[in-house]
């Protein structure tokens, strides 16, 4: 459902400045507003850089407004994403890997930490409690049809092959 990744991001501060400085508007997208991060930023970070050797990705942040809630839902156009949380405000992600009847649903909440990536298996429903500031997570689009076991599989070498260089 979600997994993740051992090794503490390197971007978070270069994507809150290039959110910040960079002129560019805001475009809304799919439920959000969102910017594109350029991949000079994405491949200083030793991770972007290994999964760029084995599919191809862009990244982008996504901002919801305060006092929103962005219901249950599959995502209908990726089966997978790599998510990070950059804002500290309160919101909660919930997944919901299965139902008990029509309004019971068992749930279990990703509680996302700083600096850290998360892969998401975006085909369990899941849903966004955003509270009363805006929300800035962000996330992987794959430019091609990968699962969520496909990028786990490139996350494990990384991270043996890691665990080697140490
Ligand atoms: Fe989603």
């Amino acid at each position: 459902m979600f997994f993740k990744i051992p090794d503490k991001s390197t971007l978070c501060s270069d994507i809150y400045n290039y959110i910040e400085t960079n002129s560019d508007e805001w475009v809304w997208y799919k439920e959000f507003n969102i910017k594109v991060i350029p991949q000079t930023i994405l491949l200083n970070d030793s991770f972007f850089k290994f999964l760029k050797t084995k599919c191809d990705f862009i990244g982008a942040v996504l901002r919801i407004d305060p006092n929103i809630c962005y219901s249950f839902h599959t995502d209908d156009d990726r089966r997978t994403t790599i998510n990070m949380l950059l804002s500290d405000s309160p919101s909660h992600c919930i997944f919901s890997p299965t139902r008990i009847n029509d309004r019971l649903l068992n749930i279990v909440e990703l509680i996302y930490e700083p600096e850290t990536y998360y892969l998401l298996d975006t085909t369990v429903p899941h849903m966004v409690i955003n509270f009363n500031s805006h929300r800035f997570m962000f996330s992987i689009q794959f430019l091609q049809d990968i699962s969520y076991n496909d990028v786990l599989e490139i996350v494990s070498l990384y991270n043996f092959i890691n665990r080697e260089k140490k």
